[in-house]
């Protein structure tokens, strides 16, 4: 079995403010997408990474990487205006040979490997579609466009879902190519496969694959990585 990583990295990172484009923003020293792109190699079980880049700025994705010696297993494509086309993007561009694809957002820097590997070994074990997730902590509610609540989730229910999310080729392949003909958008891939009636299945996610959106994340990025170099 192959396995492909997909890495969208296109985005602008505009909840972090005004900066380069949130993958190329440094996280002790080094942007974030060489953190990510480094975390999926490691992965053991992890084959071949496909980076989606800003459109046009592929040549200075790829040298930036190549001058973190992860160059040479990385392929980097054009990525798209939305965080979908940009994993479609990655997709068609895929060897043949590759049956299993991780879509991993490049935002999530410090994703332990062995949660790429625990969603690869449980796509190999027959699952269609995996995701990460943890319990969430905040009470989620339901609001209308006045801001005034509709409804309170039960806690108890929900998962907060994290990257990197698993799939079968032929199930993310058809999602997409679904989403495409609808007019579709999702906020992540599994919403997708939701979407053409597959079932998700959650594995344990980790609190050290949060996503870095907001300044505050970047300075508890920094010190996880501080702590992390000091072990
Ligand atoms: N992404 C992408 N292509 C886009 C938009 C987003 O590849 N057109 C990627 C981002 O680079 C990121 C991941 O999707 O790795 C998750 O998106 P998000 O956290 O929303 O990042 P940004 O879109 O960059 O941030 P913001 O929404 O604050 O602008
Ligand atoms: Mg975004």
């Amino acid at each position: 079995m192959t396995v492909a990583a997909i890495v969208p990295a296109a985005g602008r990172g505009d909840r972090l403010g005004p900066g380069a484009p949130k993958a190329m923003r440094p996280l002790g020293g080094t942007p974030m997408l060489v953190h990510a792109v480094r975390g999926m190699l490691h992965a053991r079980l992890v084959d071949l990474v496909v980076v989606a880049a800003p459109p046009g700025g592929e040549a200075e994705v790829a040298s930036v990487l190549a001058s973190h010696d992860v160059g040479k297993e990385v392929r980097v494509v054009a990525g798209g205006a939305t965080r979908q086309e940009s994993v479609r993007r990655a997709l068609e561009s895929l060897p043949p040979e590759v049956d299993i694809v991780l879509v991993h957002d490049a935002a999530r820097p410090l994703t332990p490997s062995e949660v790429a590997d625990a969603v690869v070994n449980r796509v190999r074990a027959g699952a269609d579609a995996v995701v990460p997730g943890l319990p969430v902590t905040d009470t989620i509610k339901r609001v209308d466009p006045g801001g005034v609540v509709t409804e309170t989730l039960l806690r108890a229910e929900l998962v907060a879902v994290q990257t990197p999310q698993g799939f079968t080729r032929e199930l993310l392949a058809k999602a997409h190519e679904a989403a495409v003909v609808d007019g579709f958008e999702a906020s992540d891939d599994a919403g997708l496969a939701e979407r053409v009636g597959a079932a998700v299945t959650v594995v344990p996610g980790s609190a050290e694959a949060f996503k870095v959106t907001r300044p505050a994340d970047l300075v508890f990025a920094e010190a996880l990585l501080r702590e992390r170099r000091g072990r």
